[in-house]
């Protein structure tokens, strides 16, 4: 259930192609998204996986989740959490290696693409990235940091 603080810091819109983008300007948002998108069918790539915190609620969701993070600390805490779960492919590569993220997509495509990379500073990163994770893998929808 979300607060009125909750509603305002997640903006929604459908672009011309049909895609679903969601911008998020909290942390508690991008993660209630996390639980609330995602369903038995979806395959999820989750850019900056970070501790795993939205992974595991992803995971528990989806069917299959494909988790990027280029932080190797990060990422041994993330499969830590997330042990229970053996649905994850775990790809400690820099985000922009989009090869080693299209080898983990399985036949079917993808359906969800969460990005946060973090900082504020990184935001056109963001941008530019969620502009190749749409391009590449034409997810139904996107959600990244406002
Ligand atoms: C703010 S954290 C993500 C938090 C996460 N959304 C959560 O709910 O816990 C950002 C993460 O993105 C990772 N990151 C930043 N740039 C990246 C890149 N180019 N490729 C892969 N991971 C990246 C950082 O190492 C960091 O762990």
């Amino acid at each position: 259930m979300r607060d009125e603080n909750e509603k305002e810091s997640c903006d929604c819109a459908v672009d011309a192609d049909g895609l679903k983008v969601y911008l998020c300007a909290r942390v508690s948002a991008y993660r209630e998204l996390a639980r609330g998108l995602a369903g038995p069918e979806d395959v999820v790539i989750e850019v900056g996986a970070a501790e795993g915190h939205t992974t595991g609620y992803l995971a528990r969701r989806a069917r299959r989740v494909i988790a990027v993070e280029k932080a190797a600390q990060c990422m041994q805490r993330a499969r830590e959490r997330c042990r229970a779960q053996d649905n994850i492919d775990w790809l400690e590569v820099d985000a922009h290696d989009l090869d080693a993220v299209r080898k983990a997509v399985p036949d079917g495509g993808v359906d969800l693409v969460f990005i946060d990379i973090g900082g504020s500073t990184r935001q056109w990163l963001a941008l530019k990235l969620a502009g190749m994770y749409r391009q590449m893998f034409r997810p139904r929808v996107l959600v990244r940091p406002a």
